[in-house]
């Protein structure tokens, strides 16, 4: 386990912040007495509109995390102007691609659910190691552990994120740095707002949550220092079903697959 990570005080960025998971996550931290949090997305307007209702302790910024350049200039720019970060969390996320997808899908998919990530952590860990502290947080999916039925794109990209974090957390653990890794199912935000029937997806009939829900899950888990954060519980279970017997899993996942077909008419 990492160190147990403590928000009062702590300086936060939070990209993909203008709204759904990002924005909650964003105000929890405020609300636990985070003293700077810095609300980071590509979508100037709403970013803007976000870290006013937040108040005065979150700080708008414009920023695309598939920019790397961009994303260097923000952790240096952060860290001039509210000190070192205590947490970044690389959030921002897309839904992009139906079914097997095409290139275009696959490519924002693929920069915005790993690269980003990536582009984050070049950027810190220096700055992390040298003070022997830092926490990043990635959001993948519960995707990223099992599957996604409707989107190739997105369950491949974020099996990619976990195993990023996974990574991360290895090889910087002994370097004080704390990686964790979110991992919800369904979660009632714009991304999943075309979800139709909410049976599709990920979510294979376990209640859709609310984004505050999903900020109280990481704020306990980061709170115990945890890796893995299932704002699901039954995420584990399934994980493990998957582990243990992948013909089987495999099985399970192609029935479920053909009851959102015959529900939904194949959009899933
Ligand atoms: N909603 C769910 O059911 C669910 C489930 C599992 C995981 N997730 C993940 O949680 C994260 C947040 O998703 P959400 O549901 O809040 O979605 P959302 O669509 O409400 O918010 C995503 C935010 O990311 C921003 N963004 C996208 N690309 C960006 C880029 N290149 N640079 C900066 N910002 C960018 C968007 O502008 C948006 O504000 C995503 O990584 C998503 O994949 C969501």
């Amino acid at each position: 386990m990492a160190e147990p990570f403590s928000v009062p005080e702590s300086t936060v960025v939070v990209t993909g912040g203008a709204r759904g998971i990002g924005r909650a996550i964003a105000a929890r931290f405020l609300r636990e007495g985070a003293a700077s949090v810095v609300v980071a997305d590509r979508d100037s307007e709403e970013i803007d509109r976000t870290a006013t209702e937040l108040g005065a302790r979150a700080h708008p910024m414009t920023l695309d995390v598939t920019d790397e350049a961009a994303v260097a200039a923000a952790v240096a720019r952060v860290e001039e102007e509210h000190g070192p970060i205590d947490l970044w969390c690389s959030n921002a996320g897309v839904g992009a691609g139906v079914d097997l997808g095409d290139d275009e899908s696959w490519d924002v998919s693929w920069r915005v659910h790993v690269l980003a990530h990536v582009y984050a952590a070049r950027a810190l860990t220096g700055r992390m190691v040298e003070r022997g502290r830092g926490h990043i947080l990635l959001t993948s999916s519960a995707a990223g552990l099992l599957s996604n039925l409707s989107s190739a794109p997105y369950s491949v990209t974020k099996h990619g994120a976990v195993a990023l974090a996974e990574w991360l957390a290895i090889r910087y653990g002994d370097d004080g740095i704390g990686v964790s890794c979110l991992c919800p199912q369904g979660v009632n935000t714009a991304m999943t707002a075309g979800d139709g029937d909410r049976t599709a997806g990920t979510r294979l009939g376990d209640a859709y949550l609310e984004p505050e829900d999903v900020a109280e899950s990481v704020v306990a888990a980061l709170g115990e220092g945890r890796f893995l954060i299932l704002p699901h519980p039954e995420v584990a279970d399934y994980e493990q079903r998957r582990a243990q017997d992948r013909d089987r899993w495999i099985g399970g996942m192609r029935r479920a697959w053909s009851k959102i077909r015959g529900s939904s008419g194949g959009r899933g």
